[in-house]
């Protein structure tokens, strides 16, 4: 399949990981890299007053490891996927939804009124939500940090098959070797390309 056959929306992962695939530990992040951090939040922010904004999805704990003051995520549209929470649980934010399913998610943007508010669409996890989005007919892109280094995780990045994706340039990322804190990362941009790229897939 061409990417231009991908269907709105098109999911985007935005992912750091360490030597193993570590992602994150006690619902936090292992490490502390400001850069890596601000390019996160640019990419996937919006600026006030957009026309078109980007939708945000997270899996629960994600969520919930956003400190309050960061909530909802950027000026963007946030999607909850969730089996627990309820819309009771975000009230008290502006254009923030719960869904008990990925495929509830997206059904929900596809909604001619939403769509039409919709540009970008970022996963940005954890666990359980990179996964069901690797699986997706809808997965477009992989946004993935390669840290250079070793931290006691205790999630971890589903494991893929880098064959499976295409290597593609964005202008938008910093290139090459970024070092922050004396440790050294690398951003990687992965295109589908029709094939689940997942070696654990069920
Ligand atoms: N390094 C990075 O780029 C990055 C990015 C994001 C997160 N993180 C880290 O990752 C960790 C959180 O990730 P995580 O994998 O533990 O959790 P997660 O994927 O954020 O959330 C898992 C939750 O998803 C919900 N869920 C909804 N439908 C489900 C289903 N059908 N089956 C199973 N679960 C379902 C469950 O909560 P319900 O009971 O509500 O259904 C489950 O507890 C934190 O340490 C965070 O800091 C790191």
């Amino acid at each position: 399949m061409e990417t231009s056959e991908i269907e709105f929306p098109r999911l985007e992962l935005m992912v750091a990981t360490d030597l193993k695939l570590g992602i994150g530990k006690e619902n936090k992040m292992a490490w502390h890299l400001p850069t890596e951090f601000s390019y996160y939040r640019r990419m996937t922010s919006c600026a006030d007053g957009s026309e078109k904004v980007h939708a945000s999805i997270f899996a629960t704990k994600t969520w919930q490891s956003i400190p309050p003051e960061m909530k909802p995520w950027g000026n963007t549209i946030c999607f909850i996927l969730s089996r627990s929470m309820t819309e009771d649980d975000v009230r008290n934010y502006r254009d923030v939804y719960v869904h008990s399913s990925l495929e509830e998610i997206i059904a929900h943007m596809r909604e001619t009124d939403m769509r039409k508010r919709i540009d970008r669409v970022w996963m940005h996890g954890g666990g359980f939500g990179y996964k069901e989005a690797l699986l997706s007919k809808h997965f477009y892109r992989l946004y993935h940090t390669k840290i250079d280094a070793e931290f006691a995780c205790d999630v971890f990045f589903p494991r893929y098959d880098e064959c499976q994706l295409q290597i593609v340039h964005d202008p938008d990322v910093p290139q090459g070797t970024q070092l922050d804190h004396g440790i050294s990362y690398q951003i990687h941009v992965y295109e589908s390309t029709g094939v689940c790229p997942l070696l654990d897939a069920p």
